[in-house]
């Protein structure tokens, strides 16, 4: 049978790694009727929301950006708001680090066919909240395109000390341009720049195409109720999600923090622009062709997450609802995915 929402009363500690736990706890405000938590509907569209490439976005969109994360955050003065920042970033924490529990064991959204469809929600409701703290319901997250040549570096915007898309928390070696690798496992390579940009085209090709000819590669393992969590990885959220998440965690930190670890990484303003392009990859896969596209297992269809929306209200909702982006709302603006012609 699918994964059921978590149940946030028996939320508990989470863990930074085996037995180092959260110093705070992440577990999210619990709605009055727990019981009776409603599933989400999609409200009326008026336009679609179309998620621009981060690196080519004009002063217009990073001021409207900015001014929305800079009011998410200050809604952490209340601790118990469900669409302050903080709050935000500890649902990463509370389905990641073990808070939850379902079925009598660990539940993990990571390592598993729950990886896309449950980070896909996650940023649906983030993108949704912003945009209303600043009466604009067409605003589209950014995405992260480091599968493009232009995207592989740390996206301008987010690289502006004193902005509110700026973390502290972040390689200091990796900021003003310097290129991504997107097999990054925590050390630097001395690769000239041009070879690492086509290391990483040759990367994606292999990641999208050759290795994920069927919907089990790429969603990874099936994680049904009642089995162990962390059945298996699909290909693109082994790489490169996670190099992406070593590469601009701080080495300084203990734990990689902010982007190197599951508890903190929603706390970097960043993780939602990487993993606005972990999603899209989502849609390019389908496109290619083939075989690719959605499983059709029931229990994947049915598993079910546990969100607030843009007006404080609790809902459940279905991984069946969240296969076709544009029915959701929103789309990505088109760029070139030159990693298409990096056959090895
Ligand atoms: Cu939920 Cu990029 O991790």
């Amino acid at each position: 049978s699918p994964i059921p929402p978590p149940d946030l009363k028996s939320c508990d500690v989470a863990f930074v790694k085996p037995g180092v736990e959260v110093k705070y706890s992440c577990c999210p405000p619990v709605p009055d009727d727990m019981d009776s938590v409603p599933y989400y509907k999609f409200p009326p569209m008026t336009k679609l929301r179309i998620r621009p490439p981060a690196h080519a976005a004009d002063e217009e969109y990073v001021a409207k950006y900015q001014l929305a994360t800079s009011r998410m955050k200050e809604l952490d003065k209340d601790s118990f708001d469900p669409l302050g920042f903080k709050q935000q970033a500890n649902i990463h924490c509370a389905y990641c680090n073990g808070a939850y529990k379902v079925g009598g064991k660990e539940l993990q959204v990571h390592f598993s066919w729950l990886f896309f469809p449950f980070h896909r929600w996650y940023l649906y409701f983030y993108e949704r909240i912003l945009g209303s703290l600043i009466n604009d319901p067409t605003f589209a997250l950014p995405y992260w395109n480091w599968d493009h040549p232009k995207g592989m570096r740390i996206p301008p915007m987010f690289d502006r000390e004193g902005s509110s898309l700026y973390d502290d928390k972040r390689n200091q070696t990796h900021r003003n341009g310097t290129i991504i690798d997107l097999g990054h496992f925590g050390k630097d390579v001395d690769t000239p720049q041009l070879q690492i940009m086509t290391n990483n085209l040759t990367l994606m090709y292999r990641q999208m195409v050759t290795n994920a000819p069927c919907p089990s590669q790429f969603f990874g393992a099936a994680y049904p109720l009642g089995t162990e969590p962390k059945p298996g990885m699909g290909t693109i959220e082994n790489i490169p999600h996670t190099p992406v998440h070593i590469w601009t965690g701080d080495p300084r930190q203990k734990n990689g923090e902010d982007m190197g670890n599951f508890y903190s990484a929603g706390l970097d303003p960043l993780f939602y622009c990487h993993h606005a392009n972990v999603d899209r990859m989502w849609d390019e896969w389908k496109l290619i062709g083939g075989k690719r596209r959605d499983l059709s297992n029931k229990d994947w269809l049915n598993s079910e997450f546990f969100f607030y929306d843009e007006n404080r209200n609790p809902y459940r909702v279905k991984v069946r609802d969240c296969l076709d982006s544009k029915k959701m709302g929103f789309s990505y603006a088109p760029m070139p995915t030159p990693w298409r012609n990096f056959k090895p």
